[in-house]
């Protein structure tokens, strides 16, 4: 049984595919990823030495790419992460996400299909997505349903939103065996920094600025990467075809809120461990002096989304999934890896995404 992995290189792919080669080790995983500035192979790498995946550097717009693989490794199941995926790269330059997010999705279901009325082989058509297709909510709103309309509000979304139309129109219209999982947001390892957590963590780490949009009263719902590779998991296994499936980690909290719990973690981290003290100098944790000092308000971004909240009944009454990462030891877990793995975060902070961070929230002295 081969599967296919599109964006196994990223954050969420990347967690995957090692999640899945432990619970599945017959399958055989090949893993297609551009690697573009967050996708690192670094993040696979043990997997690929020991033969484990086979990767595939290639996009997936390139419609000859797709044809040979698809004909080559005869999948029978298809998991689609690969995209632009951060709202702010977005709104400065959104054709890349109608690009990769949009046509790329388009060329991926063409492929699935074309190879499926050949071989009759394909299972499933798994495409990751995200809750912010739905909008945003006010504070007493109800939660996202899978039912709730379609309102996207960021570039990035709105590309989303069309890649998953186009998903349920190749199901409705050719009876490709798809589903769609619609998610909050995640957190953990492998996340590359320029999304809020990581970005906190390394900035904490180096005793830089902690930039937190307008007050940070914009609320998230978070969770931890592996329940989310579970649910996706489960619905390959058990999900049934044409569904989409909400998942979430019933965890909302207000960015501000999440950022003092950040920081209030490296603390009390940092107090007992003077190693730690001894590795990150900069970090005011090192000094004696309370992280939450390096907290910064920056001008909010354009059209900012003021909560996101996911109704995870359907998925859990289904499939029996439930997330099992509380945010503070998910939180706590997320710091260690980053203090483990520094050698991980300092690699993919170059060049790119170097420059990015520094138009984007000025260059820290
Ligand atoms: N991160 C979140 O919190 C979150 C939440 C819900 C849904 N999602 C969705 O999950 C998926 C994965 O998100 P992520 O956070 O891991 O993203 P990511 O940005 O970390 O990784 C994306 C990966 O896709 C690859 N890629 C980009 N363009 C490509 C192309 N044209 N061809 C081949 N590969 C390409 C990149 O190299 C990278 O490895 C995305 O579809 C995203 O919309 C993410």
């Amino acid at each position: 049984m081969s599967m296919l992995v599109t964006g196994g290189a990223g954050f969420i792919g990347a967690n995957f595919v090692h999640h899945r080669r432990a619970s599945h080790p017959q399958e055989r995983l090949v893993v297609l990823d551009a690697l573009t500035y967050a996708g690192n192979l670094q993040s696979i790498a043990p997997l690929l030495d020991a033969g484990e995946v086979h990767f595939v550097r290639g996009d997936i717009c390139d419609d000859a790419l797709l044809a040979r693989l698809f004909a080559e490794h005869d999948f029978a199941q298809v998991v689609h992460f690969a995209a632009e995926s951060h709202v702010d790269r977005s709104i400065v330059a959104p054709d890349a996400f109608v690009r990769t997010n949009v046509n790329g999705t388009l060329s991926l279901l063409k492929a699935a299909l074309a190879a499926h009325r050949k071989t009759g082989t394909l299972q499933r058509f798994h495409h990751v997505s995200t809750d912010e297709v739905y909008g945003s909510l006010g504070l007493s709103d109800p939660a996202f349903q899978e039912t709730t309309a379609y309102a996207p509000r960021s570039p990035y979304a709105a590309s989303k939103a069309a890649s998953d139309h186009l998903v349920n129109a190749y199901g409705h219209t050719y009876g490709l065996l798809i589903t769609i999982s619609n998610c909050s947001n995640n957190y953990g390892p492998f996340h590359f920094p320029e999304k809020l957590i990581p970005l906190m963590i390394v900035n904490l780490l180096q005793g830089k600025p902690l930039p937190v949009y307008g007050q940070g009263a914009n609320i998230r719902d978070w969770l931890h990467v592996s329940d989310h590779c579970t649910a996706i998991s489960a619905i390959l296994d058990r999900g049934r075809a044409g569904e989409t499936y909400n998942v979430g980690g019933n965890s909302e909290v207000a960015n501000l809120e999440l950022v003092h719990q950040l920081c209030d973690a490296f603390d009390a981290r940092f107090l007992g461990d003077p190693d730690l003290r001894r590795r990150f100098p900069a970090s005011p944790a090192s000094q004696g002096r309370p992280s939450r000092e390096l907290v910064t308000f920056v001008q909010d971004r354009p059209g900012h989304d003021y909560r996101y909240a996911v109704d995870t009944s359907k998925i859990s009454a289904e499939l029996g999934v439930r997330p099992l990462v509380a945010l503070a030891d998910g939180l706590a877990s997320t710091i260690g890896w980053y203090l483990d793995n520094e050698a991980w975060w300092r690699s993919v902070m170059t060049g790119e995404y170097q420059n990015w961070v520094n138009s984007h929230y000025g260059a820290a002295s």
